[in-house]
């Protein structure tokens, strides 16, 4: 059994921390998944994480559904949440649509959206027709051309938007939202205020929950290291140094021994082979 929405709100309740992480794909995906993690989120963070793209503005809904359905291959008790991509609910009729694709076409079992009061009405209808929602609110990836890659909130003006935003969010019938990139107090104060979970990113330890990107968490980056991530492994390292042995091995001809190959019959084979002479001297 998948977890739902209504185990998400009852982790609230019952003061349980969140975990949630990226995935992108049916390996990662079942790793996570077998980790116990309850939370899936196929991000449009893939775009630069995966993909190579400079931000994640350039990701697409195929892109999205693509991967969308390998995690949910991969998994079987997370909730798999995947990302409306940049420009795919500038409507509620397009947002509806591609809700439908994410959750039909690509068996995610709820979306997620950046935006705050401005979007709370598209929430709202596609909450009421059905489609689990999370929000997401701060430093707003989608939005990197307008705002920069930096905290938000920092200022009163600021401050007071986001709250607003996340009470707009909750009000609509959002079941969590991310706060990314805001600090610690005010998303300590935002999740106060919220009978829904804040789940943070760069936003301190005071939010019901937190995201992490894979490549972050486990160091498949070699240089990047955003401050707000925690590296638990160093997997570029580790990988690369399996890869450099591997190389070596072909390069030394040690690798594949008997042990990685197959026998046959040698009859068989001194057969096959004069099968194809005998066919050649007839074909001259
Ligand atoms: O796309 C993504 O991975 C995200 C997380 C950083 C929250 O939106």
């Amino acid at each position: 059994m998948r977890t739902t929405i209504l185990d998400v709100q009852k982790m609230k309740t019952r003061g349980e921390r969140i975990p949630m992480v990226t995935a992108y794909d049916y390996t990662s995906a079942q790793i996570a998944d077998r980790a116990g993690v309850p939370l899936l989120l196929v991000g449009d963070s893939l775009g630069m994480v995966v993909l190579g793209h400079a931000s994640t503005v350039p990701v697409t809904l195929d892109e999205m559904l693509h991967h969308i359905r390998a995690v949910v291959r991969g998994s079987e008790r997370a909730l798999v949440i995947g990302d409306l991509p940049f420009l795919t609910y500038t409507s509620t009729e397009q947002a509806i649509a591609s809700a439908r694709r994410v959750l039909q076409e690509a068996g995610a079992q709820a979306v997620k959206l950046e935006g705050g009061v401005a979007v709370a009405p598209i929430v709202a209808r596609l909450v009421e027709l059905g489609v689990p929602v999370m929000g997401h609110i701060g430093f707003t990836p989608q939005s990197v051309n307008q705002i920069g890659m930096r905290v938000q909130g920092k200022h009163a003006d600021q401050a007071a938007q986001l709250i607003m935003d996340a009470v707009a969010l909750e009000a609509a019938g959002a079941f969590a939202i991310v706060l990314e990139l805001v600090p610690a107090a005010l998303a300590q104060a935002i999740t106060s205020r919220l009978q829904i979970p804040t789940i943070g990113i760069g936003a301190g330890a005071n939010c019901d929950g937190q995201v992490q990107v894979w490549h972050d968490l486990l160091g498949l980056y070699t240089d990047f290291k955003p401050r707000h991530a925690k590296r638990y492994a160093e997997l570029a390292d580790t990988i690369g140094a399996a890869l450099a042995s591997y190389a070596a091995e072909v390069r030394a001809g040690s690798f594949p021994t008997t042990e990685h190959s197959s026998t046959m019959d040698e009859a068989a084979l001194r057969a096959a082979i004069e099968r194809v002479e005998r066919a050649a001297q007839d074909a001259a």
